[in-house]
């Protein structure tokens, strides 16, 4: 059993890290400013920090209140096209807001890290399915501040003795298959909840061009279960608890889905059509982006447990039925 510190625990898949890791027996405290997170995702019984990242002197004091043992570090900025237009935002929030966390560990003697990266770090990748040994280009500053903040990862493990497992996530959908939370960004932009939100008389989705070198013209892009996502997370934690190797891995099932082919599981999912109309493309948006996981099957032994799309779908739409509001505690949320 391990103490847990889980930045940005009250977001979409900190959230589900943080179920995840109490059914695996791990104590578990949150730290997050609730800028994007949800007080009401965490467990009434798991302590909750309102703290930013970047508050060293908070982070630090909160690893040692609850003795904690290692972090699991989500909290970021995580929208490629605004990062697009504000790389110094994200430089600032997702590179400075890590090295905070990161001192904070290092002042408070806690060495074991699980870090979330992503596949946005590999940019326009040199070929598909995507294995680790792909030479990172990222082409948007989302991608780019991941890959900082991995690149120092061996730094600090050769000066501090840190252990890390950095997590490349691709893109990551679904929800706790009991309906108890789920996905809730304001405003929404990933794909799925925007078709959600679409085929159920909301604000009509644009996809973002067909004219990419694909089948369909429109952007291939690997679909994870969150749930699988936070069995990733318990897993590396587990391995560098025991004392196993630090390691970067990608979270992918490996099947690559086309925008058009999202809307149409997402329309027989949900028994509407999906109201959408032809765009440009998005700034910074990869043609293809799907995993070879065979580095973390090997290390950790995970294999996705929701592969298909079409259960990731039937459990979104599962959330957003019971919530169509999210967690509706926001009030700026028409
Ligand atoms: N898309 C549309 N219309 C929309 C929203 C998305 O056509 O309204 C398209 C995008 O162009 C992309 C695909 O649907 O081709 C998926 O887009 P998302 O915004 O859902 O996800 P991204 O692939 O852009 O980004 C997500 C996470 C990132 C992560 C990335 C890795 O937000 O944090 O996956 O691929 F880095």
């Amino acid at each position: 059993m391990a103490r847990v510190l889980v930045c940005g625990g009250a977001g979409y898949i900190g959230s589900h890290a943080v179920r995840a890791l109490r059914r695996a027996g791990h104590a578990v405290v949150v730290l997050d400013d609730l800028s994007a997170g949800h007080a009401v995702a965490v467990p009434s019984d798991v302590p909750l920090v309102r703290a930013g990242m970047h508050e060293v002197a908070a982070v630090e004091s909160a690893l040692a209140r609850h003795a904690i043992d290692a972090v699991m570090h989500f909290a970021a900025w995580l929208d490629v096209g605004a990062s697009v237009r504000d790389p110094l935002g994200y430089y600032h929030n997702n590179v400075t807001g890590s090295l905070a966390v990161l001192t904070a560990m290092q002042r408070a003697g806690v060495r074991v890290l699980v870090f979330s990266s992503t596949c946005a770090t590999y940019g326009e990748p040199e070929r598909v399915p995507m294995d680790e040994s792909l030479t990172p280009r990222p082409i948007n500053a989302y991608g780019e501040t991941k890959l900082a903040i991995e690149r120092a990862l061996p730094h600090l493990a050769t000066a501090d003795g840190l252990r890390y497992v950095a997590l490349r996530y691709f893109n990551a959908a679904g929800a706790e298959p009991d309906g108890s939370i789920g996905e809730d960004h304001w405003p929404e932009i990933h794909l799925i909840p925007r078709a959600i939100e679409a085929a159920t008389g909301g604000r009509p989705l644009t996809i973002f061009g067909d004219d990419y070198p694909t089948p369909d013209g429109t952007c291939l892009r690997d679909y994870i279960h969150v749930t699988d996502l936070a069995d990733a997370h318990v897993r590396a934690l587990d391995v560098l608890m025991a004392g196993g190797a630090s390691g970067i891995y990608n979270v992918g099932t490996g099947q690559p889905h086309s925008v058009r082919q999202v809307i149409d599981t997402v329309s027989r999912v949900v028994g509407q059509p999906v109201q959408w109309q032809m765009g440009v493309r998005r700034e910074g948006d990869p043609s293809a982006l799907y995993a070879a996981s065979d580095r973390i099957t090997q290390a950790l032994g995970w294999h996705p447990r929701h592969p298909d799309l079409e259960t990731i779908v039937q459990h979104a739409w599962a959330w957003h039925r019971s919530h169509p509001r999210g967690y509706d505690d926001r009030p700026d949320r028409p």
